[in-house]
């Protein structure tokens, strides 16, 4: 792990213990099969950036307690089923720095561990009655499916603006960024306009979150997932999607021919890429992503300052320089 991340952790470094403890638990099966993919999904752990977010709002709005836990593991839950559905869906085969489930097993496990993945969370959640927390998570869960939904249609289109972008990724990342914010504070707290400025604070750090991965994949660095993958799979994102915007019809027209029909042309792929950067696609959205973050710090302007309030905005901040 990196170090500026354990630091950011200090303030909720034992309830973060107690939390793995619980979310391993939760992943445990009888079935030899599935125990093994769940131990390798376990070994690989990733930033565990979202039960971090369910504690410090806790933290912030009155104090973790056993329900927040669960909602850390459920999050959590969900969003490893999410990645591993989400890499058969963008045929990946490789995810936090080693194989994925779907290229080690194939895709018709990989669909039903992510399917297991997700009711465990959900049972876990009922077992406690903790109605709440599982209402704010379904819809989020719901959200994202839409999202990834949302995303196909228009990558088979090829038509898209940033409004839409931006509804995508606000679906299908920041909705589970917004509900753990939002079940972080319901866990601490019954006052609904706290919980609904937490859950705004979540979303806008999850816009500017999925911008950051979506920069990732234009670089050139090891990011342990595949680099250019959203080209490949005529995923628009936002530093195409400003550069199309600006460009010549006959530039926007020979883009957009290079995503639909020559997306696996690795210097046709290569040429976009570096157009992309020429043009300020980057720049521009970096621009985008440090408005998000803007709006999400001024949410949080509200709360009293606190050792948590501290480390959710240095998370935050993490979350955009971030280099995987
Ligand atoms: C990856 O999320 C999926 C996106 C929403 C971009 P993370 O980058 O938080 O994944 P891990 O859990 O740390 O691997
Ligand atoms: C986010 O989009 C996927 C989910 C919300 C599950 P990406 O497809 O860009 O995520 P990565 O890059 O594979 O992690
Ligand atoms: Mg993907
Ligand atoms: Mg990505």
């Amino acid at each position: 792990m990196s170090n500026a991340l354990k630091e950011i952790q200090a303030p909720i470094a034992d309830e973060l213990v107690y939390f793995e403890k619980y979310f391993r638990s939760s992943m445990r099966s009888d079935v030899a099969l599935l125990d093994r993919v769940t131990r390798y999904l376990i070994k690989r752990k990733g930033k565990q950036l979202r039960p971090m977010l369910v504690l410090f709002s806790a933290n912030i709005c009155g104090g973790i307690n056993p329900s927040t836990y669960r909602g850390a593991a459920l999050v959590e839950l969900l969003h490893t089923a999410s990645l591993v559905h989400d890499d058969v869906v963008d045929d990946s085969d490789e995810r936090r720095g080693f194989f994925s489930i779907n290229a080690l097993w194939k895709n018709k496990i990989s669909v039903l561990v992510g399917d297991f993945l997700l009711s465990r969370g959900m049972l876990m959640a009922l077992e406690h009655n903790d109605d709440k927390l599982l209402r704010i998570v379904s819809e989020a869960v719901r959200l994202m499916s839409e999202g990834e939904l949302l995303q196909m249609e228009k990558s088979r289109l090829l038509n898209i603006d940033e409004a839409v972008y931006i509804d995508i990724i606000r679906q299908k990342t920041a909705s589970l960024m917004a509900s753990c914010c939002a079940t972080g504070a319901a866990s601490a707290s019954t006052d609904a306009e706290l919980i609904e400025r937490m859950r705004m604070f979540g979303e806008k750090m999850g816009l500017a979150f999925q911008i950051k991965d979506d920069l990732l994949d234009y670089g050139t660095d090891d990011i342990g997932k595949p680099l250019a993958i959203d080209i490949k799979e005529r995923k628009m994102t936002l530093p195409l999607i400003h550069v199309l915007n600006k460009s010549s019809w006959r530039e926007r027209r020979r883009l957009v021919n290079i995503v639909k029909n020559h997306n696996e042309n690795k210097e046709k792929v290569a040429y976009l890429i570096a157009y992309v950067k020429d043009n300020g696609g980057i720049t521009y959205s970096q621009k985008v992503m440090h408005e998000y973050i803007a709006e999400a710090r001024e949410l949080l302007d509200y709360f009293p300052d606190s050792p948590a309030k501290t480390s959710m905005l240095e998370l935050m901040a993490y979350s955009i320089e971030r280099k995987k």
